[in-house]
């Protein structure tokens, strides 16, 4: 049997504080563990008595406790967890996340840890609102850090609109659709490396079933490769993943189960997503073909079209005269051979790089590689590495172009549009 999943509660300052013996009692009754760390406000709010009553472990409060430094430092508790929950998250709590602050127990382990963190703020509505908190929730999320949305209603302090906390209830199914992911144990889930959070958005909160891709598996390539041509040189390119990455988020938020099998970035793994980190194309022809089967595959990657003949185990040195040239050999086409492929994906979807012609060269590119629809993005601006994307969507059917878009957007929209087809 599966070992229990471990929760970490951090529970912030705030009146909703209260809410969090309820959560507590969920995680419980769903099977899960569950460890709780109050802030010196959220003690203000609930003690710890309480917590550790419902949960039936310790409290911890601080940092400074020799006995559970002892027992279980902060940074164990940190990595103990497979998921870190901060509820309510705090307007402070949150700015000092954003700022990677680590003066008390809660930020430090925080910043400690690498296991997947969900932050449920929970505020006054001005100060939900306040241009700092809204940086700050972008600053988190582009950390990978994922934020549920606070609902919109009545609050504590006699006004209206956006801040309130979730009811428990909802908190407890976004974990459990969190936890219940095929891909969710700690190590799958990654540490965030530096990046952005492809989605910039929110995670999707319909229980698994419901959700339009659910049962479905689809495969995403991402980022460059990386041909090494001695110890320390490469051929590369521009590719940042940023696209690829968005896209992963969106199929995993609606609902599929998603293999991400990535070149080289400094991009967060998205939430729910296996991730296969590669490097040559060689490899990523390796782990594509190691993923599937796979209902849908959409190859984002800007693989290296060329690696070098032979790679120089030394560092080659100068001579003083013109360097020997460079062999190369041509890498394997991944997308056409899916295409070919015995187990070929019900829908293939390839991109292209184009800097002129693009309609033209991506209606002859889907032709040559076998796929079902060509997204193809003109490269010769700052689409590469950047944050927006103009495509032109090709398929049997016709084409359609959409114009300069944040990545998350065409990956939402790609999504949207993957959904339609397979009805
Ligand atoms: N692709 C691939 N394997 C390669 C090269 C490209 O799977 N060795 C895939 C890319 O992931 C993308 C599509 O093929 O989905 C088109 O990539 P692109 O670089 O635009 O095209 P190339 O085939 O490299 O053609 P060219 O460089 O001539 O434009």
């Amino acid at each position: 049997m599966d070992k229990p999943k471990h929760i970490l509660l951090i529970i912030g300052g705030g009146i909703a504080a209260y809410k969090a013996s309820e959560l507590i009692r969920l995680i419980k009754k769903s099977g899960m563990t569950v460890r709780c760390v109050l802030t010196e406000s959220g003690a203000q709010f609930v003690t710890p008595m309480t917590l550790a009553a419902l949960s039936e472990n310790e409290v911890h409060t601080t940092l400074w406790s020799l006995k559970n430094e002892t027992e279980m430092g902060h940074i164990q508790l940190s990595r103990e967890a497979d998921l870190i929950v901060i509820c309510p998250a705090t307007a402070n709590l949150l700015a000092k996340m954003a700022g990677g602050i680590a003066d008390d127990l809660a930020t430090t382990l925080l910043l400690a840890t690498d296991a997947p963190v969900m932050a449920v703020p929970a505020m006054n509505v001005r100060m939900w609102q306040h241009a700092a908190t809204q940086r700050n929730i972008k600053q988190l999320q582009n950390d990978g850090i994922m934020v549920m949305m606070p609902d919109e209603g009545d609050m504590a302090c006699g006004e209206y609109g956006p801040g309130r906390m979730p009811e428990p209830e909802a908190v407890m199914t976004q974990i459990s659709s969190l936890m219940s992911s095929a891909f969710s144990s700690t190590s799958e889930f990654a540490a965030s490396e530096l990046g952005a959070n492809p989605l910039d958005g929110q995670p999707a909160f319909a229980p698994d079933q419901h959700r339009p891709l659910h049962g479905k598996h689809i495969l995403v390539t991402a980022g460059p490769t990386r041909e090494p041509i001695d110890p320390v040189r490469y051929i590369a390119n521009r590719s940042s993943g940023r696209q690829g990455f968005a896209i992963a988020a969106a199929a995993a938020e609606a609902g599929a189960k998603v293999t991400l099998v990535a070149g080289p970035v400094h991009l967060a793994t998205p939430v729910g997503v296996l991730r296969v980190d590669v490097e040559t194309a060689l490899e990523m022809e390796a782990a594509v073909e190691a993923a599937l089967p796979a209902n849908i595959a959409i190859m984002v990657a800007a693989v290296a079209d060329w690696r070098a003949d032979s790679r120089s185990e030394q560092k080659i040195k100068k001579k003083g005269d013109a360097p020997a040239p460079l062999q190369l050999t041509e890498n394997p086409d991944i997308l056409a051979g899916l295409a070919r492929h015995a187990q070929r994906p019900d829908l293939l979807i390839g991109f292209a790089a184009e800097t002129e012609k693009i309609a033209e060269h991506a209606k002859a590119k889907l032709a040559k590689k076998g796929c079902d629809w060509i997204v193809a993005n003109d490269v010769s601006g700052d689409v590469m590495g950047g944050a927006d994307n103009s495509v032109h969507i090709i398929t049997a059917h016709g084409s359609e172009i959409w114009e300069r878009l944040p990545k998350p957007e065409v990956a939402r929209q790609l999504v949207q549009k993957i959904i339609e087809e397979i009805g």
